[in-house]
């Protein structure tokens, strides 16, 4: 009987560092396509997030041609809105912003892809 115990709540355990250790992560795919795109600009993916709020973003990004026009006269900046990999991205790439957006609360450490701000 108290193996059983011990044994569950091993599991319990597990289930829940395994559990708040994925809710730290983010996108790394779409981190990565953002910094190649848009760092050079924006700053990194979170400095770029922090200058929207949610609703902002999904303005940008859901309002046909927005973005395109924005960038419009600025041949690096409207290359990397319309580019390829940007577009196979989008989806991805506004949920990457908006979890970090203007008043997300969000506050990302310091990892492999990321440490840091410089822009
Ligand atoms: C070559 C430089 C350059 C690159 C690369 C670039 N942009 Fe921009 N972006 C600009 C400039 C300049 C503005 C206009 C800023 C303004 O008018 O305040 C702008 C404005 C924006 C805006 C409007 C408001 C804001 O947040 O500043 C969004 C959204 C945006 N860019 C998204 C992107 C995304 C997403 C990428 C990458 C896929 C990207 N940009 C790549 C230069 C760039």
């Amino acid at each position: 009987m108290q193996k059983i115990n011990i044994l569950s709540l091993t599991f319990l355990s597990l289930l829940i560092t395994t559990g708040s250790y994925a809710a730290e992560r983010y996108d790394t795919k779409a981190f990565r396509t953002i910094t190649k795109l848009c760092a050079s600009c924006h700053g990194t993916p979170f400095y770029q997030a922090k200058q929207n709020d949610d609703d902002d973003w999904e303005y940008y990004f859901d309002t046909q041609g927005k973005l395109e026009k924005i960038h419009k006269g600025n041949t690096k900046g409207m290359g990397a809105v319309s580019s390829p990999l940007f577009k196979k991205n989008k989806k991805r790439i506004l949920k990457l912003l908006i979890e970090n957006s203007k008043y997300s609360g969000a506050v990302n450490g310091c990892d492999a892809n990321f440490c840091g701000t410089n822009h």
